[in-house]
């Protein structure tokens, strides 16, 4: 494993189409150390893989993804072409060839991926270490924390470091997640210093990654990973 993590982003979304099946397996023939996709809850209580709020986006449905059940969303094609997976069909594809971050999205989202988690460490031989739990919903983390406290969680911030290393100690978080743009060398240090891993994102330009690279993250989470 490298020393700073290649995390493919939805998969390897520059390549194939988001948080598909087909994306993570791109991803994962590029040898990524770790693998970013995201969560909602569906109408029947199942964790689906899809980033967006509502379908319109990425499928050929429409209205918000949290309303309708998995045999609903199974009827659709994410761009004309692949179909909207569950959370334990991507978990088996990865089948711990790397470290898969969970981001999570929507609501109520807490419960059920502990519940996944927790069913694959008993039954499947993963680890707590084979898994990151991420939101930028704090409060979904702290549901995390509350349900099982040895699930690693990483804090996601598009807007402050320096809040995102407080909200993590209240929850014993193992990462910040910061957008790129927050960061210098000095607040990756000083996060590091407090024993925290900085996971950046979305990185996707050779002068971008050049520059993380020299802050000494921990990852780089991409849409192209290949490039990391
Ligand atoms: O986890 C990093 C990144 O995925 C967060 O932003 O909007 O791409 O989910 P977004
Ligand atoms: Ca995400």
């Amino acid at each position: 494993m490298s020393t700073i993590l290649k995390i493919g982003h939805r998969g390897a979304k520059g390549y194939v189409a988001e948080n598909t099946i087909e994306s993570i397996q791109k991803a994962l023939d590029f040898g990524v150390d770790g693998i970013e996709i995201d969560v909602h809850l569906c109408a029947s209580g199942e964790l689906v893989v899809f980033h967006d709020l509502t379908l319109d986006r990425m499928t050929n449905g429409i209205g918000e993804i949290g309303k309708l059940s998995l045999s609903e969303l199974k009827q659709l094609k994410v761009n004309g072409e692949f179909s909207i997976p569950t959370l334990e069909e991507v978990l088996n594809v990865i089948d711990k060839k790397c470290l898969l971050n969970i981001e999570l999205k929507g609501k109520y989202t807490a419960l059920k991926t502990c519940d996944v988690i927790q069913k694959y460490i008993k039954e499947k031989e993963w680890n707590y270490n084979n898994f990151i739990v991420s939101s930028f919903q704090h409060h979904e983390l702290e549901a995390v924390f509350k349900i099982d406290n040895n699930i690693p969680l990483g804090v996601l911030t598009k807007a402050n470091v320096d809040d995102a290393l407080e909200f993590a100690e209240t929850v014993n978080a193992i990462a910040i997640h910061p957008n790129f743009a927050l960061l210098t060398k000095e607040n990756v240090k000083r996060a590091q210093a407090e024993d925290y891993k900085v996971y950046t994102w979305t990185v996707n330009d050779k002068q971008t990654i050049e520059r993380m690279k020299s802050y000494k993250v921990d990852g780089i989470i991409s849409d192209v990973p290949d490039r990391l």
